[in-house]
């Protein structure tokens, strides 16, 4: 049976840390370090994801806003809000909650944010510095991922790590910060030829592909450190018989769990990891902001 990886426990103990350094730099800088989080429309599972991030700056004692925009707004607008906040002396990260309604071009409103606010680290100029090797922001999900892996002890340098998805968010990231800690990387996605066969090769297994419990034990190397990006929602029978729904991850982790020798689980796992490196991200942007 594997060691778990406590996202949630992870995250509480990285937050109650955050909290003193943010009272330590209210006091230093008169000003708390603030978050402007932008949702257009309702969709409920961004709905929820916003609820987080707002909720995880309250707890650590950020300041932040929440700006809600109609399904229905235009580009323009959406454009001109970011650029007023761009502006604004008083906010240090500008995340606007993706995905966007299909009018809306969301390369325009990435490229839109200003690079030193962008906590997403999804600007072209983030995402290059990354690839270049130069300090930036780091992507939210990778950042935790790596968080992660390192608590297991194990030394990524000479590992073989497969990164399943090929996501600007997720997959293409993670497999950038394993490549800067000497792991071997493989990037493999839906036309990969024998999926299992090389997922079986990793001692680190990345599933970022959003396909509920697709990596099953087979595919796991034992003693593997396996960790699960997947937040699927899938139909369930709840104990009263009535239908209703559950949240899985892309790994099958009933199977995957008496194989590996580190699982993330879902929910709990990588989800919560996500919103803390947010939090992080705006506490780094804010000390750049200070000079430091
Ligand atoms: N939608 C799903 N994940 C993310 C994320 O990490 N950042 C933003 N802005 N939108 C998302």
């Amino acid at each position: 049976m594997s060691t778990i990886i406590d996202g949630k426990v992870l995250s509480l103990s990285l937050k109650e840390e955050m909290k003193g350094r943010i009272v330590e730099l209210e006091k230093r800088y008169g000003r708390k370090p603030c978050l402007v989080v932008i949702i257009v429309g309702d969709n409920p599972a961004s709905r929820s994801y916003v609820t987080g991030k707002i909720k995880a700056a309250a707890f650590v004692g950020m300041d932040s806003r929440l700006v809600e925009l109609p399904e229905d707004v235009s580009e323009e607008k959406l454009l001109s809000v970011i650029d007023g906040l761009n502006a604004d002396d008083a906010v240090d990260g500008i995340l606007v909650q993706l995905p966007l309604p299909a009018h809306i071009n969301e390369d325009k409103v990435i490229d839109a944010i200003a690079l030193e606010k962008d906590v997403d680290g999804f600007h072209p100029g983030n995402v290059a510095k990354l690839w270049l090797g130069r300090p930036c922001i780091v992507p939210c999900t990778p950042k935790g991922i790596i968080k992660m892996i390192e608590t297991t002890g194990i030394d990524i340098s000479g590992k073989k790590a497969v990164v399943v998805g090929r996501s600007n968010i997720v997959g293409k990231p993670v497999a950038k910060l394993l490549l800067d800690r000497n792991a071997t990387v493989t990037i493999a996605h839906s036309r990969t030829k024998d999926l299992a066969a090389v997922c079986a090769e990793a001692d680190i297994l990345v599933a970022a592909v959003g396909r509920p419990c697709m990596v099953t034990a087979d595919m796991v190397k034992p003693g593997a450190v396996v960790i699960d990006v997947g937040i699927n929602r899938i139909p369930c029978v709840k104990e009263d018989g009535t239908p209703g729904s559950r949240l899985v991850g892309d790994v099958d982790y009933e199977s995957a769990s008496k194989v590996a020798g580190f699982i993330t689980p879902v929910p709990g796992g990588v989800g919560p990891m996500t919103i803390t490196m947010l939090m992080e991200n705006t506490i780094e942007c804010f000390l750049r902001k200070q000079g430091c």
